[in-house]
Order: structure tokens, then sequence, then C-alpha cells
């Protein structure tokens, strides 16, 4: 056992200071330790303290870099290299009405590209792929890694659940940070995702920073400098990466909650690709399938038109339905969606009470409303309500006409529809005058 203190390794990051690789190693092995009952080194407020300092104080790249590896060789990774393409995989810092994951992966499969992606639950007022993929009848994320692969092969694209063995200390760490109001660092986010993303594989990564109030980093420069650091740190891994940085100012789709998103992503593929969510996830995909074929995210121009041409073409759509079904789910949810997934039992209309043009409708707030209709969770193993959720009828510049429905709220009771009418009309901003939407693709970072 290496001779340090975790008050003074707390106490020099307290102060400025920063802690080499071997530390840092021994702090978050010995927090490990230490929740597994094998040692008292490394208290759950002492990694607290410690997390603080560093979100106060920042982390330097350095530390940045090793804690990643740390990270990853908390515990196993995953081997693609029986994949007969070019593997990719596409990760959000998480945001509201965010559906881009169902959209990519079929997407890149349907272009020869197959994504594997290990994907986490809602938290907070941010809604998670595999709690939007569990309201389809039937459908499992629970797959062990040969399942992962078999499907992968077969269909192009897999979704699944993150294994307890794949980045553990990620998955100690993060907890710890959620209930410690420690996520906030560039360095902590950088190397949290990053791990994850090096651990799960894919030679090609993807990332979707978000930017905005419903964002973790909601300064633009922090999200811009978060997706640098991802950049470098998967570049030095020897992956090819790039980092779009989206704004999420907003709700990025119409729906938020997890049926009311599901059947909007197989709406769109039903449809040719239009709005803010169809032209983000277009962005990603075309970036990934450039850099899979040897190419640079930012001449993308050709992938992304011959990406159109598979959407209209209903391949994407076709691929959705073949991993629904590869998955367990009922595929026909790609037919009839709000048929086949589970209906709220109170569906409300909610009208503004004046016209105007809309200049803000909060993606936290909004996420907020949808999580505390059930669709999202307070606490990690919360159970999620599928059904619920808001479908929003606007978005910022929109003109709206006095008594036109700005949302439909899907709700369990009438009591919880009310609640949530009157949130989402506290947080709607109306102008009398003309706004220019601001852009949902703010930058790319290669
Ligand atoms: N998402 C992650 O996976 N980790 C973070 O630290 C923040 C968002």
């Amino acid at each position: 056992m290496a001779g340090w203190r975790a008050a003074d390794l707390i106490g020099r990051k307290r102060d400025g200071g920063a802690l080499g690789e071997a530390e840092l190693r021994w702090l978050v092995g010995a927090y490990l330790e230490t929740l597994e009952g094998r040692s008292s080194a490394v208290s759950e407020a002492q990694m607290a303290a410690f997390l603080m300092a560093g979100v106060l104080r920042g982390f330097t790249e350095d530390e940045a870099l090793a804690l990643t590896w740390i990270l990853v060789e908390s515990g196993e990774v995953l081997d693609l290299s029986s994949l007969p393409g070019p593997t990719a995989d596409k990760h959000s810092t998480g945001g509201v009405g965010d559906g881009t994951t169902l959209l990519v992966a079929p997407l890149l499969a349907s272009a020869g590209v197959q994504l594997v992606k290990l994907s986490g639950r809602g938290l907070g007022h941010t809604g998670g792929t595999l709690d939007k993929l569990e309201s389809i009848p039937g459908f499992r994320v629970d797959l062990e890694p040969g399942e992962l692969l078999r499907v992968a092969a077969e269909v192009g694209c897999v979704v699944a659940a993150q294994t307890e063995r794949l980045v553990p200390a990620d998955k100690a760490l993060y907890a710890l940070r959620d209930v410690t109001g420690t996520v906030a660092s560039t360095a902590l986010i950088a190397s949290s995702v990053m791990s994850k993303k090096l651990a799960s594989g894919a030679s090609v990564i993807v990332l979707d920073v978000k930017a905005g109030d419903g964002a973790f980093l909601p300064d633009a420069t922090a999200a811009g400098e978060l997706a640098e650091l991802c950049v470098r740190i998967a570049t030095g891994a020897g992956r090819a990466c790039a980092a779009l940085v989206t704004a999420m100012d907003q709700p990025l789709g119409t729906g938020i909650g997890n049926a009311l998103e599901v059947a909007e992503c197989v709406e769109l593929l039903q449809e040719p690709p239009a709005g803010r969510l169809a032209l983000i996830a277009l962005e990603l995909a075309a970036a990934a399938l450039a850099m899979a074929r040897g190419g640079s995210a930012a001449a993308r121009e050709s992938e992304r038109e011959e990406l159109v041409g598979r959407w209209e073409r209903g391949e994407a759509l076709e691929k959705l339905r073949a991993m629904v079904a590869a998955q367990g789910g009922d595929a026909s949810v790609c037919d009839t969606p709000r048929k086949v997934l589970p209906r709220a039992p109170v569906v409300r209309a909610v009208p503004v009470g004046r016209a105007g043009v809309v200049t803000a409708l909060p993606a936290r707030a909004v996420g907020e409303t949808a999580a505390v209709l059930g669709a999202g969770r307070a606490r990690k193993d919360d159970p999620v309500d599928p059904a619920v959720g808001v479908q929003l009828h606007v978005e910022v510049g929109q003109a709206v006409e006095a008594g036109s429905p700005f949302v439909t709220v899907h709700a369990r009771t009438d009591a919880d529809a009310e609640a949530a009418a009157g949130r989402l009309l506290a947080v709607l901003d109306l102008g009398e005058d003309a706004v220019e939407p601001p852009p949902t693709l703010r930058r790319l970072v290669t």
C-alpha cells in the first residue's frame, strides 16, 4: 500500500495543486475498496470532498487523461474485432427530447457501419436511451456480450445496457457526483464519458456535447472546451473522433417522455428528414460515416447526402425494425408506433393565453416537468412510467395564436396533468416581435 493519506491529497487539490497518476490511481482504487468493505482508506466523504475541490479548482489535462485510463482499467474492455465492418459509437452529454441515438444507430447501420452503443438511463431532467427503448413492448436491453456482437453483426446496430463489468469505477464515482453537486467539471465529465467510449471498443466515436440551459455545462465556451478535451482524449487513444456542440436551450425533439420520443423517432424515419432532431441526427451520423471511411468529419457533405437518400428510401427504418426484432421488441412499432407503445390515461392539450412569438421554452424546465409526470427519475433506482410526458407543438421563433395548444400533456392522473400544464405555462416565454431561432448546431470539433 502506497504511503498516501486521503486528507493530504484532498488538501493539495483544495489549494489548487495537481495529483500525479499514481496518486489518482491510489485514491480511486482505495475508494472502490472502501465501498466493497475491504479498506477504510478513502471514505465517501473524502472522495466527495476531493471531487468538490476539483470542481472548484479544476483539474489539469494530465489529470483528466490519467483519470480516464484509471476508469477504463477498472473493468473489462469490449472486443469488437470479430465484427466485419467499421465500428462506431455515439454519445450525448445528456439532453431533453434527444432521441438522436434511435436515428443515428439505424442510419449508420444502413450505410454499413456497425454501431454498438452501450447506453444509460435517464437521470434528473435528462432522458435515457434505455428507458426509451424499454417502452417498446418486449424490448430487451440486458444483452450478454455474445448476443450484443451477434445483433451488431446481423443487423448492424445494437443498443444495450452497460454491464456492471465495464468501467465500474465510473459507475461508483458518477453516482457520488450525482448526489454531491460535482457533475459540472470539464475534466470529470470528459474522463467519465471517454472512459465508457474507450472501453466500448469502437474505432470511430462521435459526440454530441450539449450547451444551453438544459445541459450539464450550460455555457457554450465550457461545452466547447469539454468537446475539445474529449476529442483529444479519444485521438490520443488512437480512435477517430469528432464532437458536435449543439444547442440544448429548448428540447431538441417535440416528444419528451419515453414512448413519446420513440414514436417521434419512428414517425421521423417514416418521412423525409425534417426538423432539428433529424438535422442533428444526420450531422452526427454523417460525421461518423465520414470518419469510418477514413475521411474527416469536417468534410461530410457526400455522406450527409447519402444518408438523406437512405433515410428517404426507408432503409434506416428497416434497420430500426430489424434491431427492435433482434432485441425481442414488437417490430410493428415501426408501422404504427402510437398504437403499439403504451399510452397515458390522461391526454390534455394546453392552450396559450395570448398571441405572441415563442422566445423561450427552457429545456431544463420542460425536462423536469416530464420527469415529475413520471417519465424520469429523481433517484437512480426509481421506476419510470413509459407512457407519460410532454408533446410540444411549438418551438422558439414560432408565432402562436391565443387559445391554440402549445403542448399536450400525457399524464397518469388529472391532477398530474393540471400541475404539469401550470408549470409549462409558467416557463413558456412569449414576446411581441419576431425572433430568429438560434442555430442548433453550434460547432464541430475535430
Ligand atoms: N455523462 C456521463 O456519462 N458522465 C458525466 O460525467 C456527465 C454526463
